[in-house]
């Protein structure tokens, strides 16, 4: 049993079956033994990979959508560039090196990041340290001012709840131990749980047995983000506003599953084995996402692809571009990527991009239409 686990099994012991929520929080967050607390989980040697450490051509697309996100917006100066859960730093590094082109971009940021791991701190002020960022716990840090805000997978490592549909009412699926009083194991709770309101908004047609997951700290941090880009000039005459773009696997639109996933080592592992040792993620509810964006004051676009999305951001140029200067094995490399990550078979459809921005701002680059129209009824 790892020390985690010991410390889950005592406190199930004493209090009863805990929440999937915090479940998850220990097994990624725990101080001393949690999955991101001790660990660079990411790249070959590690558990998973992702879009910009695939390839350079992700996160230099999205330094120019941010420059570009910039300049129709008026280039104001100073803003804040923000990134939630910057994993080694690679995605900004590439994005300020492509962003650099735009005279003005690079002086007029604050480079703001939001990270929960101390080892991949120390990595992200490796890779970007030039740039003075400084390190939030809570988006309220943020200086007043416009905001330009970017998440790549960051959404899909929040804890969230998952109930069952069981005789006309949800249930909440709990953690408990298993018969050795050792292993874990959900089981869902007899009593119906109390207040469900959106479960029943999003799933008013729910079947017998249905799962559905509520994903409540992705939902009140997506309100945060719709709030502050929503919020009017101060009286000083600060401009406010701005945009954020946020990239994850999910699905749009809802529909009641169960998503939670355990990976270690680029392989699938069982959630409720060894908690801290394993990456756990969900699926991100993209349709409840943009709702809650909406109904917090923001326009929302998308999701669309990334395929679609890195095509309309002019991924085939970039490629192009770097080819012509490169060996004929590292331009098998960049067509390689290329095609992870757009193909519908492989990064292109399951990994979506949506934004949201201030309800004045200029339509962000990459989408063709806003998404509030269709948030009227159901997802
Ligand atoms: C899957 S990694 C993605 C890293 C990076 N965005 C990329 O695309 O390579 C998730 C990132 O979010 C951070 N993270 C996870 N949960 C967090 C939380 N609750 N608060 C702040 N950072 C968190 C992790 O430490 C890590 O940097």
């Amino acid at each position: 049993m790892t020390a985690l686990a010991d410390i889950i099994a005592r406190r199930i012991r004493r209090e009863g079956p805990i929440g999937l929520a915090d479940y998850m929080s220990l097994a990624l967050l725990h101080p001393e033994h949690g999955y991101y607390s001790r660990r660079d989980p990411l790249g070959r040697g590690g558990d998973f990979i992702t879009a910009p450490e695939i390839s350079q051509m992700f996160g230099e697309l999205i330094g120019l959508w941010c420059a570009d996100c910039w300049l129709r917006a008026g280039r104001p100066s100073p803003f804040s560039l923000v990134e939630l859960g910057p994993g080694r730093g690679t995605l900004m590094a590439d994005a300020l090196r492509a962003a650099a082109g735009v005279p003005g971009f690079l002086d007029a940021k604050r480079l703001c990041l939001v990270e929960a791991s101390h080892t991949l701190k120390a990595m992200q002020r490796g890779a970007l340290g030039t740039h003075r960022p400084r390190w939030l716990t809570s988006l309220s840090d943020l200086a007043d001012g416009p905001i330009i805000l970017i998440a790549n997978e960051f959404f899909d490592a929040l804890p969230l709840r998952q109930f069952t549909y069981r005789s006309g009412a949800w249930h909440e699926n709990l953690v408990t131990l298993g018969a050795d009083d050792r292993s874990f194991r959900l089981a869902v709770d007899r009593s119906p749980a109390r207040h469900t309101p959106l479960l029943d908004r999003l799933y008013p047609g729910a079947d017998e047995g249905d799962v559905a997951e509520l994903p409540g700290m992705a939902l009140s941090l997506i309100s945060e983000i719709a709030q502050r880009l929503s919020q009017p000039a101060s009286e000083d005459g600060t401009p406010s506003g701005g945009a954020a773009l946020i990239l994850d696997y999910g699905y749009h639109p809802s529909r009641p599953q169960a998503t939670l996933q355990a990976l270690k080592g680029h392989a699938r592992h069982d959630p409720f084995i060894a908690p801290g040792e394993a990456d756990l993620t969900v699926h991100v509810n993209f349709a409840a996402l943009l709702r809650a964006a909406a109904e917090a004051g923001a326009e929302t676009w998308g999701p669309v692809g990334q395929g679609a999305f890195l095509e309309a951001l002019g991924l085939e140029a970039r490629a192009a571009a770097l080819s012509t200067k490169a060996s004929s094995a590292q331009r098998r490399d960049i067509e390689a990527a290329k095609h992870r990550l757009t193909d519908p078979d492989q990064m292109g459809v399951l990994f979506k991009a949506a934004a949201l921005s201030s309800p004045d701002f200029p339509q962000p680059a990459g989408f063709a239409e806003k998404t509030t129209g269709r948030h009227a009824g159901s997802d």
